[in-house]
């Protein structure tokens, strides 16, 4: 019994160590490794952290890497994925708790090839598959501005809550050598598109690298890419969903003029719509504090792109008209028709055009005319609120109907809308309306 016990012990031991010698040996192997060793080229300037905060905007970092009410960069915020949940890191400079001590060569590898500090691989919540593209000369100013521009913290980091054994890491190597292209050669400049002017590479630049704008905006696949980083793959852009919200496709945009893009970038609303759900604070955060310059090339980026747009509906004068018509007399108006009047009239009129740069267009908006019909409902329920940006500091909100509006009732004002003016979207249920009340519950 003593012996048979023991021989199991052995093999078992014998095979833990044959796992951890094939573990290491193919994460050594998947390892693209940078140089951990690399020190900054040049020295620290104060020009060189204002450059890097700027980019800092671009890239977005504050929103998860900011826990809510917690002190800017320390980390902490809880990202769900299909495992569990990661948690954000401190990346303030404190020495014990943050990246304080980390070479540029660590925040490189960090950065553009998805490897820790520790050699870890990174969870690609981390959005390193975008940030890959960033130049060298743009990643030491980040670098910079890390190091001499944010307050340190001394916060430690959080667990993530996975369970063993998804929480072991090195098979995140894998999913990174098929699925996070190795860093460009820096030196090449990115081209957008065949024959792209200066401006759209510069646009096709911000959009795919520092601004990740695909990480939400180009659909998934089974496992979990991007199913495409840039315009020659045909998913790039397309739209997609995320936490049961519509997420436009960007790619042409034919239904904006590129002002009409730069103005809801910059501001959060423009002449026929206002940003609601995660877009709203990507414009507070990030958008609206990048130059005029950047967000002109960044639409004229995302004009340029052809491929599959975005169905679209058609303006369609002899429907807007029926349905204005109707309104208007208020006779024999169906439920949907009449909650219409009494409760959204006011601001969104009865042609369905709201009012410029205040009150969003109803007739032809994306959110509206989305498959999926989340972020309409939610909006419906919850109500939203224009941000308040530097060049646009007014807040406008829009009242909630949660209170008001039963689910029954809210899935046939919704149904009318989807099908009013020139609208062409499939109707909506009670049994949606009801279970994006529940989320709104648990938030
Ligand atoms: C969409 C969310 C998201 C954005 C945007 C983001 N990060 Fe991260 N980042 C994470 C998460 C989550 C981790 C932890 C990943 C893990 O544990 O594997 C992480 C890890 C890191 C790490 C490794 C740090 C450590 O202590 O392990 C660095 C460095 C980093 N991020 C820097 C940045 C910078 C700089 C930016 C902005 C240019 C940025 N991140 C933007 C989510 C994000
Ligand atoms: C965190 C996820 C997320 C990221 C990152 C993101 N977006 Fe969005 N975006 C959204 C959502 C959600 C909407 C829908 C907003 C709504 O329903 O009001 C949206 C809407 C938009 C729209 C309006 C399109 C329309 O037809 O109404 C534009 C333009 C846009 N985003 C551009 C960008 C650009 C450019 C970037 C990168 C700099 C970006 N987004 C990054 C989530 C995101
Ligand atoms: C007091 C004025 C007011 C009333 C009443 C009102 N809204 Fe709004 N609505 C707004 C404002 C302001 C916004 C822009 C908020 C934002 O930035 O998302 C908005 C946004 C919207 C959006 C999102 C548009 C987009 O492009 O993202 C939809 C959909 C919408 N309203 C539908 C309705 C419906 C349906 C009703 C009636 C149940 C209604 N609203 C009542 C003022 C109003």
């Amino acid at each position: 019994m003593k012996n048979k016990s023991r021989s199991v012990l052995l093999t078992l031991l014998v095979i833990a160590l044959v796992v951890a010698l094939l573990a290491w040996g193919v994460s050594f192997l998947l390892n693209r490794s940078g140089d951990p060793t690399a020190k900054l080229e040049q020295p620290i300037t104060p020009p060189l952290v204002e450059k890097g905060a700027y980019l800092a905007r671009v890239g977005d970092c504050v929103a998860c890497h900011t826990a809510p009410g917690g002190k800017p960069f320390a980390g902490g915020l809880g990202i769900g994925s299909p495992i569990g949940t990661i948690y954000s890191t401190n990346i303030t400079p404190d020495a014990k708790r943050g990246i304080g001590n980390w070479s540029y060569g660590d925040f490189e590898r960090a950065m553009r090839r998805g490897i820790n500090h520790n050699g870890d691989a990174l969870y690609p919540a981390m959005p390193y598959p975008s940030y890959a593209k960033i130049s060298n000369e743009d990643l030491q100013a980040l670098y910079a501005y890390f190091m001499k521009g944010v307050a340190p913290v001394e916060q430690p980091n959080k667990a993530n809550d996975i369970p063993w054994p998804l929480s072991i890491r090195w098979p995140l190597a894998y999913w990174r050598t098929l699925f996070s292209p190795l860093p460009d050669d820096q030196a090449k400049p990115l081209v957008a598109v065949e024959g792209a002017t200066a401006q759209e590479q510069r646009g096709a630049y911000l959009v795919q690298g520092l601004g990740h704008c695909g990480s939400c905006h180009t659909p998934r696949a089974l496992t979990l890419q991007e199913t495409g980083l840039d315009e020659s793959a045909k998913g790039y852009l397309t739209g997609a969903e995320l936490n049961g919200w519509a997420v436009p496709s960007l790619r042409g945009m034919p239904h904006w003029t590129q002002q009409q893009i730069v103005d809801y970038l910059g501001t959060g609303r423009n002449s026929t719509a206002s940003v609601a759900g995660e877009m709203k604070d990507v414009v507070a955060n990030s958008t609206s504090h990048m130059s005029d310059a950047d967000l002109t090339a960044m639409a004229v980026y995302l004009k340029s792109l052809e491929g599959k747009e975005r169905q679209l509906t058609q303006a369609k004068p002899d429907r807007d008209q029926a349905t204005t018509a109707k309104l208007t007399a208020a006779k024999d108006l169906t439920l949907g028709e009449r909650l219409y009047v009494d409760n959204c009239n006011a601001c969104h009129f009865v042609n369905g055009e709201g009012a410029p740069h205040v009150f969003p267009r109803l007739n032809g908006a994306s959110v509206v005319n989305a498959d999926h019909p989340g972020a309409l409902i939610n909006v419906i329920l919850a109500g939203a609120q224009t941000p308040s940006t530097e060049r646009a500091p007014s807040v406008l909100p829009m009242p909630g109907f949660a209170e008001r509006l039963s689910d029954s009732e809210v899935a046939e004002l919704a149904t009318f809308l989807r099908g009013g003016w020139s609208n062409e979207a499939g109707a909506v249920t009670a049994d949606q309306v009801k279970s994006v009340r529940q989320t709104l519950h648990r938030h």
